[in-house]
């Protein structure tokens, strides 16, 4: 867990503006690296996010061997020279995937295809996230994994191999655990079908077929993946659009601060990722959607979003993958709507980079927000007039930092976040971008 750093934030002292571009998509840019790193040949990536999170993806293949070109000086660009998906060589140690899950769960996939050993760890916090949900999977697939709690905890220690292709049900509504299992599939006897109880991201399967690597969405659902053996890389550049996870933050501030009006620039709008942006209208939400055309094989648009004053909803279950990460700033947004705010079947939450439900409503609480917690969700009263001069606990998660910076932007008085520098594993730079759009946010120690 990245500990330490205290933000201050808020309260606003002026509307909030401009035209933004917020950093690549974490999701997709672990993808990237990852297929580019298992192809052959030499890949060009260009948007790429260099928070902490997908920077141990990127370091764990160069720790296997593979030649990574960084192209500039800020890593939004990068070269990687594939050693195709036979070519990996065994790491000398540990690997470290930090904080982020998606990194250690999509690379379980990867290691259970390799004839050797290696082992995966993380930091605190992900230490504490469950792996049995990819680890199981992956022991039917044959491949042997030893760990705490029988493999559920990290680290965990990989045995790969051919593996042998299988029918999966997810229990979970999980991308990671549908992608590690397509991973894994690559290096399987034959083809390998994935069912989950809810359609999650796809930028896996979307990804895919650009190196080659046909993906087939069946009429039942199943996503069904047939191994042609190699990976290749594409002719042209992987470009990756800005992360509408980071957006949603820029988009909730400029809803709740009156006469707001931002500009958010090339957004993904996968639409298993635009679930926050559905359930910020069905709110009453301001919101300009300016379509562009596909960038990766993901769509984008530029997304206009000014003040405007919120009603509370009542979150439709089946939306709650489309906006799992989104849940931290969408409970700011409800905190100063009108009525109440109701959440359920969201207990995935719980096991995220802190347990979110948790978290935020100690947070919200203590600023003055009638948040009830359930084991799935919440019920939030909204209109709430947010109380300044209180200390809250980000608990190294990176979204509930920001999610309680934007909150602060209300307050009466300013806030203390402790716990904040896990910021960089996801939107290294926020800081900086929230105060040119007129935020009033900054790091202890650097007014
Ligand atoms: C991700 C999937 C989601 C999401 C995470 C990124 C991915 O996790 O919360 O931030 O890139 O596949 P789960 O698969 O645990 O739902």
């Amino acid at each position: 867990m990245n500990v330490g750093g205290t933000l201050i934030a808020g309260p606003a002292e002026e509307r909030l503006s401009g035209a933004i571009k917020v950093p690549g998509d974490k999701s997709i840019s672990h993808r990237a690296v990852m297929l580019a790193a298992l192809a052959e040949g030499e890949t060009r990536i260009d948007g790429f996010l260099p928070g902490e999170d997908c920077l141990a993806t990127a370091k764990m293949f160069a720790d296997m061997g593979v030649a990574i070109d960084w192209l500039n000086e800020d890593k939004t660009s990068l070269k990687v020279c594939g050693n195709g998906l036979h070519g990996l060589k065994p790491p000398t140690g540990v690997l470290d995937a930090g904080n982020s899950g998606t990194c250690v769960r999509l690379m379980a996939g990867v290691l259970a295809g390799q004839p050797f050993e290696a082992t995966l760890t993380g930091d605190a916090s992900l230490r504490r996230r469950p792996m049995r949900r990819v680890v199981d999977p992956l022991r039917r697939m044959g491949a042997v994994v030893r760990g705490e709690d029988d493999g559920n905890l990290l680290p965990i220690t990989i045995r790969g191999g051919r593996l042998r292709a299988i029918d999966f049900e997810s229990p979970v509504a999980s991308a990671q655990v549908k992608s590690c299992v397509l991973l894994a599939g690559l290096y399987a006897d034959g083809r390998t079908t994935v069912r989950e109880p809810r359609p999650t991201r796809d930028h896996t399967e979307r990804m895919l077929p650009l190196f080659g690597q046909p993906v087939d969405r069946m009429d039942d659902g199943r996503i069904a993946l047939t191994p042609r053996g190699r990976l290749l890389a594409p002719e042209g550049a992987v470009s990756i659009p800005a992360d509408p996870s980071s957006a949603a933050f820029f988009a909730v501030a400029a809803s709740i601060v009156p006469s707001s009006r931002i500009r958010l620039m090339g957004v993904g709008m996968n639409p298993r990722r635009d679930g926050w942006l559905r359930i910020l209208r069905d709110m009453g939400g301001w919101i300009g959607v300016h379509a562009g055309s596909d960038v990766g094989g993901e769509p984008v648009a530029d997304v206009e979003i000014a003040y405007q004053r919120l009603e509370g909803v009542e979150v439709n279950p089946a939306d709650v993958p489309d906006a799992i990460d989104e849940f931290p700033i969408l409970f700011v947004a409800a905190s100063l709507a009108n009525g109440a705010f109701v959440l359920r079947g969201a207990e995935e939450l719980r096991v995220k980079e802190s347990d979110r439900i948790a978290t935020m409503a100690k947070g919200l609480s203590a600023m003055g927000v009638s948040i009830e917690e359930h084991p799935d969700g919440v019920v939030i009263q909204g209109g709430a007039r947010l109380r300044g001069g209180v200390c809250v606990d980000a608990k190294g998660d990176h979204r509930i930092a920001m999610a309680m910076a934007v909150a602060a932007q209300m307050a009466d008085a300013p806030i203390e976040i402790h716990n904040a520098a896990a910021i960089d594993t996801s939107f290294p730079g926020f800081v900086p971008l929230a105060q040119v759009c007129g935020m009033n946010v900054h790091w202890e120690g650097q007014a």
